[in-house]
Order: C-alpha cells, then sequence, then structure tokens
C-alpha cells in the first residue's frame, strides 16, 4: 500500500488520537501536525511518514532513533507504554536505545543473578514495531555505575580468575539472550576521566589486572559472543571548551586498541552538547577546528563514528522560548552537518524525543529556573524547531553507500 504524504499524516494523527484515547484520554494530546520539512524523495517503507525524521534519514542511508524507558507502571516517563511517547518514536525512530535499563544496574541485582524483565519488555515492544536495538552498555566502568554491592564485592583467593569470570559471564549471557536483534553494542561506557585522561578503576578492573585489560577483555569477549555486532567505545568527550583532556585521553584510549588489536569498531560519540551564547554561528566557528581535529585523528585509525546520545543543554541563552529554540535548532543545525561529513557515521541516536522526560532537567537546571529544552519535541508532545533542523541536517546530508 503506497502511503501518500497526507494519508501518512492522518494515519499518524489517526494513531495518536486512538493512542491518547486507549490511555483514557489522560492527556487528550494528539501529536499537532508536523511543520514543513524536506520531504524524502525516496518512498519510504509502508508505514513510515515521508515526512517523518526516519524517513528522511532513509532517504540519506543513515538511520535516525532514541533512547526509551521501561514503563507500564503508569508512571509519566519516556516510555513505549506512554502513548504520547510511543506516537513519536514511531513517527521519527528507525531504531531505538534503552536508557537504563541493559546497564548493569538494571540487570544485575547480585553477582550471581540477573533481572531482565525491562528490558526484555522493551526489546519485545521494538520487535512488535519492527525496530532495531542497541545495547548501552556491557560496561559503564566508573564505581558510581557499577552495581553498588560491585565495590565491596569478595573476588576470593584468585581474584584475576573470579573478576574474569563475572565480566566474561555477564557480557556472554547478555549477547546470547538478544543475539543478531542488537546489531551494535556500547561494549563500554565512559572509561576516560575527563579531568585528567586517566582510565578510572573500579574493583572489578583492580581484582582483574587494570583497566586496560578489562576493558580489552570486555570487547574480545563481546566480539566472541556477537561476532556480528558493531562494537562501540562510547564517551561524552565533545566540542565545547573544556574538553580538552577529555579529548586526549580517549584519542590515547583509541590508539591503544589498535596497538593491542582489540576489536573495537567505532566510536561513540555521545553529542549532549551545549549552546554558548545567542550567537550560534560564532559559537560553531570557535568550536569547530578543534573538534574536526578531533575526529579526523579517529578515523583516520579507521574508526566508525556512532552519534549515541544528541541532546542539546540550552546554556547561555535568552529565557524567551521562540530565540530560545531557535538558537538550539541552529547549534544542532551546525553539529549535524558538521557530523554528517564524516561518510562511516550512519547511525543518530537522540537522547529523548521529549523535553518532558530529559535527563538534563535533573542533572543541570537552568541557571535561569527556565525549564530545559533539549529535545526535538516539547513537553507537550508538538515538535520544535530542533525537529525541523534535524531533518534539515539529515535531507543536506552526502548519501551514505
Ligand atoms: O529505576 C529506579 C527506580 O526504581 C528508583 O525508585 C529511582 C529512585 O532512586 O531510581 C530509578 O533509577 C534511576 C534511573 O535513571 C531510571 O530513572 C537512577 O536512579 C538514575 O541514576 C538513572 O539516571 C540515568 C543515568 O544515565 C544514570 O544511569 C538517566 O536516566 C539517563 O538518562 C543517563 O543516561 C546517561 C547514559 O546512560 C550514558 N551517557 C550519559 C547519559 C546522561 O547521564
Amino acid at each position: 500500500m503506497e502511503i501518500t504524504r497526507r494519508s501518512g499524516l492522518t494515519m499518524l494523527a489517526g494513531l495518536a488520537v486512538s493512542a491518547c484515547a486507549s490511555a483514557g484520554g489522560t492527556t487528550g494530546l494528539a501529536l499537532p501536525a508536523l511543520p514543513a520539512s524536506p520531504a524524502s524523495p525516496s518512498m519510504p517503507p509502508s508505514g513510515v511518514a515521508p515526512d517523518s525524521l526516519q524517513a528522511v534519514a532513509r532517504s540519506k542511508g543513515l538511520r535516525i532513533g532514541s533512547c526509551v524507558a521501561w514503563g507500564a507502571d503508569g508512571a509519566d516517563r519516556g516510555s513505549f507504554a506512554n502513548p504520547n511517547y510511543a506516537a513519536l518514536l514511531k513517527r521519527d525512530c528507525g531504531l531505538l536505545v534503552a536508557e537504563n535499563e541493559m546497564k548493569w544496574q538494571a540487570l544485575r541485582p547480585t553477582a550471581t543473578s540477573f533481572d531482565f524483565t525491562r528490558f526484555d519488555a522493551i526489546m519485545a515492544w521494538a520487535v512488535a514495531n519492527d525496530l532495531p536495538m542497541r545495547g548501552h552498555n556491557l560496561l559503564w566502568h566508573q564505581p558510581k555505575w557499577m552495581p553498588r554491592w560491585e565495590e565491596n564485592h569478595d573476588f576470593g583467593a584468585n581474584p584475576r580468575q573470579a573478576a574474569e569470570r563475572l565480566l566474561v559471564d555477564h557480557i556472554n549471557t547478555v549477547c546470547r539472550r538478544y543475539g543478531t536483534k542488537i546489531a551494535s553494542y556500547d561494549v563500554v561506557n565512559e572509561a576516560v576521566n575527563p579531568t585528567d585522561s586517566t582510565l578510572y578503576q573500579t574493583a572489578l578492573s583492580r581484582a582483574l589486572g587494570g583497566p586496560e585489560a578489562t576493558l580489552d577483555l570486555a570487547f574480545h569477549t563481546a566480539r566472541a559472543a556477537a561476532p556480528l555486532a558493531q562494537l562501540v567505545y562510547n564517551d561524552y568527550m565533545s566540542w565545547e571548551p573544556g574538553n580538552a583532556k577529555h579529548r586526549a585521553g580517549v584519542l590515547r584510549l583509541l590508539e591503544g586498541f589498535r596497538a593491542r588489536r582489540i576489536p573495537v569498531d567505532a566510536l561513540g560519540v555521545q553529542s549532549h552538547i551545549v549552546t554558548q551564547s545567542p550567537d550560534t554561528r560564532g559559537s560553531i566557528a570557535a568550536l569547530e577546528g578543534d573538534w574536526r581535529r578531533f575526529l579526523d585523528d579517529v578515523t583516520a585509525m579507521g574508526y566508525d563514528l556512532v552519534i549515541t546520545e544528541l541532546d542539546v543543554r540550552d546554556n547561555g541563552l535568552p529565557a524567551d522560548i521562540a530565540p530560545r529554540d531557535r538558537a538550539v535548532a541552529d547549534f544542532t543545525k551546525g553539529y549535524l552537518d558538521l557530523m554528517f561529513a564524516y561518510p562511516s557515521l550512519k547511525d543518530v541516536l537522540l537522547w529523548g524525543m521529549s523535553d518532558r522526560y530529559s535527563w538534563i532537567e535533573g542533572f543541570e537546571p537552568c541557571p535561569d529556573k527556565a525549564r530545559r529544552r533539549p529535545c526535538p519535541y516539547d513537553d507537550a508532545f508538538a515538535p520544535k524547531p530542533m525537529r525541523s533542523a534535524i531533518a534539515a541536517a539529515l535531507a543536506a546530508a552526502p548519501a551514505r553507500r
């Protein structure tokens, strides 16, 4: 069945209305019609609106998606069980990643047990909606992000062997459970200390013989357990001032992986970018030089790139929503135009579709007490200029082979 633009939007609007109705009309919100955006020249698969972000991305050989949370408990969060949020995911996303439910803190209540309940529910929804999943993450190598029991875990008489067993069992269990349903993993997340470029230590790495040995084992194990998956080192080094040591530490880590022939396919560039001032053009001009040099160094080593967690912390901007949203949109467009110039970048994940559920509000509230506006849709699920900017960047991107 060919989807025309009009019938596609009608169908999507119908989806949203019926979804709200099925939720007892709790919010009564139907997805507002999309602003004009570049239509994608090639028709996407049936069921996808031609001017959805996923259709425009697909027309250039790209994929765009978002993180998603577990739901089913009725809580108001960015979950698949929230009909308003699910409508955004179905409209614009061609792939998903779990925001928290695949992390050690979610999967590992104890050193000898797993709890897959929540991640299985997300995976089931993704499969039911034909949405591929990324895996985030197999090891977040910082003490604060490991399970509480890890830092005091007794690794016994042969700590190296016990630590290796713990890490290998974790990765094997996760990768074998989901098989090819997960085609890309953040094998290691945020292992570099941005303040001094060193690698974080944990009780696991102290027992296993150091952070390098730990990270190397994680990647070797993931390659063996998921031989077809893209293996990614994921971090938040970025282009803003103050990131030079973080970029240097990540480069050194990536060079070491290559020197030790560790199977790492790509750098995950989280892209939690931060506006600097209302002068977007000036900000981008000041930031892009060092950032291009960093990305050139990374890709020269043969690493692919993945944008894994895009959102925009709206700092240094006026309180009024219109100029704030405009600046966020222009900053996003400039960043994505730069990133899409790298042909090995094929996947873009947003860290949330709606301002309503962004982690940033709790992490770093606006100094002027204005609500954060970091996502393509606002807290009433209406599309913002940032969404149009993303669509324009996707449409302008050089086509991937
Ligand atoms: O699920 C529990 C809930 O049962 C409990 O009642 C509640 C109160 O303690 O906590 C809930 O877990 C919280 C979880 O989010 C789910 O909401 C954790 O405390 C909280 O720390 C966790 O925050 C997440 C954070 O990573 C740490 O895991 C954020 O939602 C998530 O957006 C953020 O995402 C990270 C990426 O994974 C890595 N890159 C940076 C990015 C932003 O920090």
